[in-house]
């Protein structure tokens, strides 16, 4: 798979021929300001929960695009009042798509739409095809909810975490996630964006270094192929 990092909490994964959109706030972000929105490929746009800083630029990708949106049953009918495509899932279920599964898992946030509509419950992904695995936590606290993702799906090859602090876990807390999410490897977000999320990279890499864990900030724009 090829993960391209565009800022915040958006990421785009090209699973197999499919290209997958996770969260995507590009167009308010001066630190994606160099990311051209309007060249962004998307299949499906998957969100993690309803705050604008995850979906600013949902509708205008879905509707360029022809993607259809996943996410839990409220924010994805929201996205359905607005002409787009959706199918609707909730914490625990999966389902196979034609790239893969997908299964909602459990985030501990909060999760409200822009205009004051019920966003459901926040969650996050783990989406696997018959080589690979990811999770895509979404903005979430450390919760022990994440050590039944190992029972329940697939190895992961790589999670992508939020280690900002103040509205989600921080570095400390995400190295400790990566553990009880068996996973080694962890590409981090949610972090820099604004004045509340600015962290030390050096002490952030350092948290999980010091638990045998790899932690790689990609700067916005770039992708890692895995
Ligand atoms: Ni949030
Ligand atoms: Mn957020």
């Amino acid at each position: 798979m090829k993960i391209t990092y565009y800022g915040h909490a958006c990421f785009g994964v090209q699973l197999g021929e499919s290209q997958l959109l996770f969260d995507p706030f590009i167009s308010p972000n001066g630190l994606a300001s160099h990311i051209d929105v309007s060249d962004i490929q998307a299949d499906v746009i998957l969100v993690s929960h309803g705050h604008g800083d995850h979906v600013a630029d949902v509708e205008s990708i879905a509707k360029r695009t022809g993607a259809f949106v996943v996410s839990n049953f409220e924010i994805v009918s929201w996205f359905e009042n607005k002409g787009l495509k959706g199918h609707p899932m909730n914490h625990g279920g999966k389902w196979n798509f034609d790239f893969g599964t997908v299964k909602y898992v459990n985030a501990v946030h909060s999760s409200v739409l822009p205009d004051g509509s019920n966003g459901g419950n926040p969650g996050g992904f783990v989406v696997w095809n018959a080589d690979q695995c990811f999770y895509f936590a979404g903005d979430t606290a450390l919760t022990q909810d994440m050590s039944f993702i190992p029972m329940t799906c697939p190895k992961l090859d790589v999670a992508i975490l939020p280690i900002g602090d103040n509205f989600t876990m921080g570095y400390e807390d995400a190295a400790i996630a990566a553990g009880l999410i068996e996973c080694d490897r962890i590409i981090a977000c949610h972090y820099d964006t604004f004045g509340y999320i600015q962290i030390d990279h050096e002490a952030a890499k350092k948290s999980f270094a010091d638990r045998g864990k790899e932690l790689i900030l990609l700067p916005v724009g770039e992708s890692l192929v895995i």
